[in-house]
């Protein structure tokens, strides 16, 4: 029977729009995916949100809106995003879902019936922001580690899980299957935590201070705790108990998560599966966490990043390949542009780029776009051939292991060596006397970066896919097996093979550091009580004295210029009564000569950023449209720096 694969991602807050920690996971699961498909897997990847809880409530209260309408609204946010960064997930889940909530139900039902589940009062240190209980050895100079907050005192009646019943059982599991939990430093960490006595886990709140949750099957005044109600959803987005899907997937679970919601998973969730009668998953993956500038991206500081302000400047590729190249899996990574921009010309456009763009010219040049029939063979030819095809296996043990960027070195080293057998071959010498070996080298190129490409699908798939095209090969994308990249001249070209303008541009920088992304300015923190910052909404209401902090004035461009790299953004002259230089996203949508002379509204006192190395001194207004982007001015001649009121 065909192999099974089912991963996951943790299904996201809707207190939060997606920022690249996000999509880093969500990136590693689809990248994972993709290779398991081309190991010929059965696979099935869930994605989704989690929309429950008290920080939803207070996040959906800040924007003005009900906590329904918010979450329609947040979790849209992340369903659509995903396909823009080529994430190719079978179902979303969102735990509003009416057959969530049923199944949340029935596996509460089951853990009762085992008589895992009583009632009793509690006191104890709350958490708002993590939505649960702390005890005071967990707290770091009183305070939770997660937000600097204090717990809050709180005591109530509830219903509590009987985890510490299931605490042995979980200890002998993780030693039986030492892999259940990786890297190792988790699995340490998970029982270094159940070292200690477990706690049994509270797993209602009161409809008095919660109604934001699914009701209880056996209490109606209470609603089911948020995690308890969020872990469920990896086994109800496959339809447990009955469903097609939970008995093809479950239990090949992978669930990738990072550090932050390591005790959740490693700890409550294996001890929920058992009570309720379940099979527990296979792999609990965990990541570590995205900093910038050496902390946490937070809203509050507003050093959050944003993952299509990347994908727009750098494109979509270079972002998902620098993520998986970057980040030692397990490890924390720093997050910075400039390592982009690095990334991005040395490996993508110099290594990979040049060797196709140079292979197709040649093959062109020399033949027409047709792969030639290979000549006499020599030692150095096959020493190519023994690495591109020691590199699938190679890959593929780095890939099962979880080392996404030593399956990235190993690819590239290869490309390194093709790159050099072109050097030390030099086809184009060989062109005017022995065009036998051409053939064979050229053939030999061929087969190499038909393997490179193949490889590559899983990280880079829109790129991968172009080289696969212009190669002329039949089978593309997830067609191609990692049997057929094993053998080596598997596939023959059904078309020509086509000349192709440069996969990757080079981004060129100035010297001077400086961010080409956006900035987000620092979102107002929510009380501490309330957790996290919400995202202001649209709909929400601002005072007369809100908008009149906005500097507003007519401005006249006195200058348009594009800016070296940059797909979207040109650098403009604005005279308001001053001369200022504005970063603007207009290019494509106006010509730089058409907007000399024209009138425009400007922010006049917004924050300087720095966008593509240039400072911006202030926001010219628009309105974006199906049909594109207008600007907006006034109806007639205005002078320039006239405030607009
Ligand atoms: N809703 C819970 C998860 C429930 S799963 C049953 C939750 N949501 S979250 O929105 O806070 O997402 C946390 C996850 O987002 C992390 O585990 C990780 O996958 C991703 N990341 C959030 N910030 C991150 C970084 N700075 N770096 C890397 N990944 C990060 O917790």
């Amino acid at each position: 029977m065909t192999e099974r694969f089912y991963i996951t991602t943790p299904i996201y807050y809707v207190n939060a729009a997606p920022h690249i920690g996000h999509a880093y996971t969500t990136i590693v699961a689809d990248v994972l995916n993709r290779f398991h498909m081309l190991s010929g897997m059965n696979t099935f990847f869930l994605t989704g949100t989690d929309e429950h809880g008290d920080k939803i409530v207070a996040a959906a209260d800040q924007s003005g809106q009900s906590p329904k309408e918010y979450v329609d609204r947040i979790s849209r946010m992340f369903r659509e995003l995903w396909p823009k960064l080529n994430i190719s997930y079978n179902h979303f889940i969102r735990t509003t879902d009416p057959d969530h909530q049923e199944t949340v139900r029935l596996v509460l039902t089951r853990v009762k019936e085992r008589g895992d589940i009583y009632f009793s009062e509690y006191e104890g240190l709350y958490c708002f922001g993590c939505e649960r209980f702390y005890t005071e050895k967990e707290l770091v100079d009183g305070k939770c580690p997660d937000h600097q907050t204090p717990p809050q005192v709180i005591k109530e009646a509830n219903y509590f899980f009987r985890m510490s019943r299931y605490q042995q059982w979980l200890i002998d599991y993780i030693h039986a299957h030492p892999d259940f939990i990786r890297p190792e430093r988790y699995k340490n960490e998970v029982l270094s935590f159940l070292s200690e006595p477990l706690e049994d886990l509270c797993i209602s709140r009161p409809k008095s201070r919660l109604t934001w949750g699914i009701t209880l099957p056996f209490d109606d005044n209470f609603v089911t705790y948020v995690w308890f109600d969020a872990l469920i959803n990896y086994v109800s987005g496959l339809g447990y108990p009955s469903g097609d899907r939970f008995k093809t997937y479950w239990p090949w679970a992978q669930h990738i998560i990072a550090k932050d919601i390591l005790k959740p998973h490693g700890i409550y969730w294996p001890c929920m599966l058992k009570s309720a009668g379940i099979e527990p998953y296979r792999h609990l993956n965990v990541h570590g966490y995205w900093n910038v500038s050496q902390g946490k991206m937070s809203k509050s500081l507003g050093n959050v990043v944003r993952p299509l302000d990347l994908v727009d400047v750098y494109g979509l590729d270079p972002f998902r390949y620098f993520l998986m190249r970057e980040m030692v899996f397990g490890l924390d990574s720093e997050f910075s542009e400039e390592a982009l921009v690095a990334r991005l010309n040395a490996d993508l456009a110099n290594d990979l780029g040049n060797l196709v763009s140079r292979s197709l010219t040649m093959i062109h040049k020399y033949f027409k776009g047709n792969l030639p029939e290979p000549g006499p063979v020599k030692p150095r030819d096959e020493e190519l051939k023994r690495s591109a095809l020691a590199l699938v296996d190679i890959y593929e043990k780095q890939m099962r292991d979880l080392g996404m960027h030593k399956a990235l070195m190993a690819v590239w080293e290869v490309i390194g060596k093709v790159n050099k057998y072109i050097d030390e071959m030099a086809p184009w010498v060989l062109a005017k006397s022995e065009t036998g070996r051409l053939g064979t080298v050229i053939r030999h190129i061929f087969e190499t970066l038909r393997i490179v490409a193949g490889l590559l699908w899983p990280f880079i798939p829109e790129s991968a896919q172009k080289i696969q095209v212009q190669l002329g090969l039949p089978c593309q994308g997830k067609d191609v097996t990692l049997e057929d990249l094993r053998t080596w001249g598997m596939e023959r070209p059904v078309r020509l093979i086509e000349k192709a303008p440069a996969l990757f541009p080079r981004i060129e920088r100035r010297k001077e550091k400086g961010r080409a992304l956006p900035l987000h300015p620092p979102e107002k923190a929510l009380p501490s009580k309330k957790g996290d910052a919400a995202i202001p909404a649209d709909q929400a209401l601002i005072t007369y004295d809100d908008f009149q902090k906005i500097d507003l004035r007519i401005g006249v461009i006195r200058a348009a210029e594009p800016i070296a790299g940059s797909k979207k953004l040109l650098k403009l002259t604005v005279d308001i009564g001053e001369e200022r230089t504005v970063v603007a996203g207009l290019k494509g949508h106006y010509e730089e000569a058409a907007l000399a002379g024209k009138q425009v509204l400007m922010v006049a006192n917004l924050e300087p950023a720095v966008l593509m190395g240039i400072g911006s001194e202030g926001m010219i207004l628009a309105a974006t449209d199906r049909c594109g982007v207008h600007l907006l001015g006034p109806d007639s001649e205005t002078v320039p720096g006239s405030r607009v009121k």
